[in-house]
């Protein structure tokens, strides 16, 4: 058995792989203040003092709220911690998601970030697309992609990426800005974006996948709970363990706003998984793929 890398090398940044998602900070659906403001505090600074160097948010989550938490739990934050966050969206008084992308919102939204986190630079920037409701959906990516390279040129964000984005939306990218990420929706019942991991990886560009915990329903399959209780690990950190595997430009950020699940996901670096079970676990989305 082969053992798994556990760094990933983001534009010039090195990240560990299990890194942290700080969406579920913020208040239900997203929206508002957290229930227990200190709880929320604890987490992130628990993520840090176990060793979590890469930590992903936007200022669309509450909106500001996971951005004004992260910067009064962590700054100044430490060397090697790489706040990873996007724009494309804003919120409506109706916790409603909204698409923001005129180049006016784009720089509103990239001077937000680094006011609301205390920050000069930002270190990577994930351009969030908001063409399909479900998932990604095609459409030029140019315009928008265009002004925030021009940030990236005035020296106000270190690296680019992409989120919900397709296969063609990515090859439009790179003829524009070099891109060091793509945050799409993945996990271990989730897998439309199986071949553009691999070619990602290919091409030593990160794959960051979101809801890889399965989101607001975390992941259930009696599959998944039988190879979990024979491993004797929990169903969550079994999933996250997977995903390691998967691939090695898969960068991991389960969210969580308990302190308890957030040690349970950062062990599953410590679960090798057997190849048995990982045959196992590709059969839940009906996929033959060898992990
Ligand atoms: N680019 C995008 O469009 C996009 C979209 C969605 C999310 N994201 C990013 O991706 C990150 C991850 O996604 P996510 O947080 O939505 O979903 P997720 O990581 O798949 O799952 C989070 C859910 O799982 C629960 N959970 C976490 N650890 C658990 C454990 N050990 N045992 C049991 N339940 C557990 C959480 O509840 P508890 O709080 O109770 O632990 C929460 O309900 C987000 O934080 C965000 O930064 C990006």
């Amino acid at each position: 058995m082969t053992t798994l890398p556990t760094i990933f090398t983001l534009g010039d940044r090195s990240v560990k792989r299990l890194g942290y998602g700080a969406m579920q900070l913020a208040g239900p659906g997203v929206f508002g203040p957290p229930k227990d403001r200190d709880a929320a505090l604890a987490v992130l600074r628990e993520a840090v003092a176990l060793g979590v160097n890469h930590i992903d948010t936007s200022d669309f989550y509450g909106p500001h709220v996971t951005n004004e938490l992260i910067r009064e739990a962590l700054h100044p934050y430490p060397d090697d911690l790489v706040l990873v966050t996007k724009i494309g969206a804003r919120r409506g008084p109706d916790a409603s998601w909204l698409p923001a992308f005129t180049a006016a919102e784009l720089i509103q939204a990239v001077h937000d970030n680094l006011r609301h986190l205390g920050l000069d630079v930002l270190d990577v920037v994930n351009l969030r697309a908001m063409f399909g409701v479900h998932g990604p959906a095609e459409g030029s990516i140019e315009a928008p992609l265009t002004v925030l390279a021009e940030l990236r040129r005035q020296g106000l964000v270190r690296h680019i990426g992409l989120s919900n984005v397709t296969p063609a939306q990515i090859a439009e990218a790179r003829r524009i800005v070099p891109i060091v990420c793509v945050q799409n929706h993945y996990n271990l019942a989730h897998r439309d974006d199986d071949a553009l991991i691999d070619a990602l990886a290919a091409e030593g560009i990160a794959y960051v996948p979101f809801f890889p915990l399965g989101g607001f329903n975390p992941l259930q399959s009696a599959t998944l709970s039988a190879v979990a209780a024979r491993l004797g690990a929990t169903t969550m950190r079994v999933a996250l363990a997977w995903l390691l595997r998967r691939a090695p430009n898969i960068l991991l950020i389960p969210g969580t706003s308990s302190v308890a699940h957030l040690r349970e996901n950062l062990a599953a670096g410590e679960l090798v998984l057997p190849d048995d079970a990982i045959r196992e676990l590709n059969g839940i989305a009906g996929r033959a793929v060898a992990a």
